[in-house]
């Protein structure tokens, strides 16, 4: 079994001045939590671009986590960065996992095509972004679930990913 190390950042302009407690982190970092991987950091910035960025660069560089999910700001709003903030720290981008998200999404709403969420690796680290409500963070997240231990041996050139092929 592979076991992910995780950080989850939550992008929103209202959770990081108190104005809403942020829901998404907590509900992803359940989830991760019930399937046995460890849920090493948990962020909270506003829809900053150097903000974000920052924090990407930081927890991949420097705290070999496997996998970074941020959630919000991927929508079409001014403020929406998310996805610029993570096409700029990514070295190369993961594009199945967000083609895959937004194709299962849209079998839910056709709200899915307003997700611009990016996806990518830094190092050894897979950046993710999913949408900013903690249900649709949820649904996008379970889309990708099954292939995330296969990518994560992948990054980390673990031979086991050669058996699972
Ligand atoms: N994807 C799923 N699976 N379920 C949803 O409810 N909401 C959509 C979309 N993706 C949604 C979804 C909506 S309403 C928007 S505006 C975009 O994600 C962007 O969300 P964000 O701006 O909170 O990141």
């Amino acid at each position: 079994m592979v076991t992910l190390r995780v950080g989850i950042l939550t992008v929103s302009d209202r959770s990081a001045r108190g104005q809403r407690p942020d829901a998404s982190g907590p509900a992803l970092k359940e989830k991760i939590i019930s399937l046995g991987w460890l849920v090493s950091e948990m962020g909270l910035v506003p829809d900053d671009l150097a903000a974000i960025q920052a924090v990407l660069a930081k927890w991949a560089d420097g705290f070999a986590l496997d996998v970074i999910l941020t959630t919000g700001g991927t929508g079409f709003a001014p403020r929406d960065i998310t996805p610029e903030a993570t096409q700029a720290v990514i070295e190369r981008p993961a594009p199945g996992l967000v083609e895959a998200m937004r194709a299962a999404s849209l079998q839910i709403t056709p709200h899915a095509m307003l997700s611009r969420g990016a996806a990518g690796i830094r190092g050894r680290t897979l950046i993710v972004n999913l949408p900013g409500s903690p249900r649709a963070a949820l649904e996008n997240l379970d889309v990708i679930l099954p292939v995330l231990p296969h990518a994560i041996q992948l990054l980390r050139e673990d031979e086991a990913a050669e058996a699972s092929h």
